[in-house]
């Protein structure tokens, strides 16, 4: 497949969400203000010292009006300010929001969307795709450990925590592909725990998530034109016989205990291994021969071990997960 699209680098000075400008236009308004009176108190202390030492005494004015009347003039505006601004986020949403719970896990995101049609869930990782203009709620846990969710271009950040769901709207204003990063320290490879998450419009993203509802394709042995197919076809019993279901599901070829990212459609997914390698032409191969390398402490072992064609085969029916 053709190199994903890049990530614009994650900057909280760009946002592309509703919260993440809420939060931006809070923050300009604080660094804005700061500046503001520090220039000013100095200002005030350098005409002090110009004085010289016999005036340096300041009146009771002073005293009363820049040490007592001004900051509590200030710091109650501010309160007020922030409390009406940050509220307007949690407000009640005016159309229901389209529902994701996002799981932490060791060292990636499980992602789970509800059926639009009611069928069981549509689970992928590491990828989260939402619609632009309609809110989202996140709801966030893990399963051994404490992460944290930060899209910087998105919103805040929020802890994923076993045992409990916190929640987290986000409302993207803008199509675009924004990184997301684990934010609280949760080991080995808490630096290689990337989410991309892609705001489509709402059309598109409809039928993407149509798409991923489905199982995944069957490769059609007989076609004449298909080497391909076959190699594909070839890697679809490898993935059965090297037990890769024991930890992965690919739905409609082998459902496996879901201890590792759902594999269904990953062949259309930007990047593997938690945004560790971009998913470009032989990405799967050296992910199979390397994940140690490229990810040390995964949970997922190396293949190494398995000869050229098996690996080939292998990697050919992943690519083809789309
Ligand atoms: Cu997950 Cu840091």
């Amino acid at each position: 497949m053709s190199a994903p699209p890049a990530p614009s680098s994650p900057s909280v000075l760009s946002p592309a969400g509703m919260e993440a400008a809420a939060l931006s236009e809070l923050s300009w308004v604080l660094f804005i203000g700061a500046a503001v009176i520090f220039v000013g108190v100095m200002v005030l202390l350098g005409w002090t010292l110009r004085r010289g030492p016999r005036r340096a005494v300041p009146n009771a004015w002073w005293v009363v009006g820049g040490g007592l009347v001004f900051p509590v003039t200030v710091l109650s505006a501010l309160l007020l300010y922030s409390t009406a601004r940050t509220a307007g986020l949690e407000r009640t949403l005016a159309q229901p929001p389209l529902v994701v719970t996002v799981t932490g896990r060791l060292w990636w995101w499980e992602v789970r969307y509800r059926d639009p049609a009611g069928g069981p869930d549509v689970v992928l990782a590491n990828e989260l795709r939402l619609p632009v203009g309609r809110a989202t709620q996140l709801g966030l846990t893990a399963d051994e450990l404490i992460h944290s969710l930060w899209v910087p271009e998105l919103g805040g950040k929020r802890d994923l925590v076993p045992g409990r769901v916190n929640h987290l709207v986000v409302t993207p204003r803008r199509a675009g592909v924004f990184r997301g990063q684990c934010a609280e320290y949760c080991g080995l490879q808490h630096a290689k725990m990337a989410l991309h998450v892609v705001a489509l419009p709402q059309a598109e993203f409809e039928s993407w998530l149509a798409r991923q509802a489905r199982p995944a394709s069957t490769t059609p042995p007989a076609q004449p034109a298909a080497a391909e197919a076959t190699l594909a076809a070839r890697g679809r019993a490898a993935f059965v016989a090297q037990g890769c279901a024991a930890c992965h599901s690919v739905r409609g070829h082998a459902e496996g205990a879901p201890r590792g990212p759902d594999l269904t459609h990953v062949g259309g997914r930007l990047y593997l291994g938690a945004g560790a390698l971009p998913n470009e032409a032989g990405a799967f191969k050296r992910w199979l021969v390397g994940v140690q390398d490229i990810k040390p402490g995964a949970r997922m072992p190396d293949y190494a071990h398995l000869d050229a064609a098996t690996l080939d085969a292998l990697a050919a029916y992943l690519e083809q997960l789309r």
